[in-house]
């Protein structure tokens, strides 16, 4: 099964080392945020189920590179994919089409001539599939870049891996949970390690890398889109797994300067069920000193005024020359003011804006 499965823009190699781990398959980078691999149909229910770094994984039906494509292009390409198979009797569908380039026709009408191929092919094959574009039983996502058309159905559904039901209390600068566990797996934090966020707003990063090291899945109770799809009708039911308790050696902080702030990262915490694995403070993180291992932080972006922002990441420098971390992870729009010697940088994009994860080995 050719699988597609997307991620944050500029980790997608970070998606590729987890999809090995998880699946022990080779994947490729397909396009900026996706990657690409072959795989048997027992890595989609373990993906969905497992997979920190990813957000959707798509069972691609067509992938084709058509010149001067047109939407009867986009219409035969469906009526001949095999979209029957993915739909069983009585299942409602719904076509998201996206469209990147110069095209003389819409996404909404790319929409509209996928769904009708999926429900000509279904009626062929003695279906009777409803269009329900609110709630559907069945989503197939259809992508129209410049002369590529891709077709998949979802397997993960409308709501995307990156939503962790942890998040209880959203902080106004949220840090999404896929590039906070990103950062932790590129710190290289593992069991006897001890890790700490000094600026930790609502504890993405501390509560990534917790559920990480007791192997706890992401999102427990959740449900998916595959469970519903007729080719993964036997996949086994999940397997809850993980610890209660950190390995010997391990320990992961928080800490946090804003009380406010301090009390939405408990509550997360809390939601997660790692009260007695996480632990989170209020302390200034220009002030107090750096006892771990691996310090992984998303540090604030804008200030009251710049001047702040010079001293706080002057002064969190500081506080890491001092101390005995052997690496550090910082995602920022000001790398430059961290007065640090830099091994690495990652650039990612979160939405708009084009950020910098900055890798320190000491
Ligand atoms: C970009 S936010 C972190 C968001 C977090 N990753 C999340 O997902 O919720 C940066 C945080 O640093 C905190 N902060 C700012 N100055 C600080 C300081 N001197 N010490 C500790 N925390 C500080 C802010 O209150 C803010 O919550």
């Amino acid at each position: 099964m050719r699988l597609l499965a997307t991620t944050n823009p500029g980790l997608e190699f970070v998606a590729r080392d987890e999809v090995r781990d998880l699946v022990g398959v080779d994947a490729e980078r397909r396009y900026r945020g996706a990657i690409a691999f072959d795989a048997d149909a027992s890595a989609v229910p373990r993906l969905n189920r497992r997979a920190r770094s990813l957000h959707r994984v798509l069972a691609v039906l067509r992938d084709r590179t058509v010149p001067d494509v047109g939407l009867d292009d986009t219409y035969d390409l469906t009526r001949s994919a095999g979209v029957e198979e993915w739909v069983a009797p009585e299942q409602s569908i719904a076509v998201r089409p996206t469209r990147h380039g110069e095209h003389a026709f819409t996404s909404p009408e790319v929409g509209e001539r996928v769904g009708q191929a999926v429900v000509d092919a279904c009626r062929a094959a003695g279906e009777r599939p409803t269009v329900d574009l609110d709630d559907p039983d069945v989503v197939f996502r259809a992508f129209v870049r410049d002369e590529d058309v891709l077709l998949a159905v979802d397997t993960t559904g409308e709501r995307s891996l990156h939503r962790r039901p942890y998040r209880v209390r959203e902080h106004d600068a949220p840090l999404r949970p896929t590039i906070a566990w990103s950062m932790v797996a590129l710190a290289g934090f593992e069991a006897g390690d001890t890790l700490l966020d000094p600026t930790c707003g609502s504890a993405t990063v501390p509560t990534e890398a917790a559920l990480d090291v007791l192997d706890r899945p992401p999102s427990p109770g959740r449900s998916y889109d595959f469970e519903r799809l007729p080719p993964f009708a036997d996949v086994t039911p999940p397997d809850p797994g993980g610890r209660d308790r950190l390995p010997p050696g391990t320990a992961v902080e928080g800490r946090e300067v804003d009380a406010d702030r301090v009390a939405d990262a408990r509550a997360n915490v809390a939601a997660a069920d790692l009260e007695d694995v996480v632990s989170v403070r209020r302390a200034d993180a220009t002030r107090a000193a750096i006892g771990a291992d691996r310090v992984v932080t998303n540090l604030p972006f804008g200030h009251r005024t710049d001047g702040d922002l010079v001293g706080l990441y002057r002064d969190l420098s500081r506080r890491i020359d001092e101390s005995d971390a052997s690496t550090v992870v910082a995602l920022t729009v000001r790398p430059e003011l961290l007065d640090l010697s830099v091994d690495r940088t990652v650039d990612v994009r979160i939405g708009r804006l084009e950020a910098t994860v900055v890798v320190v080995e000491r």
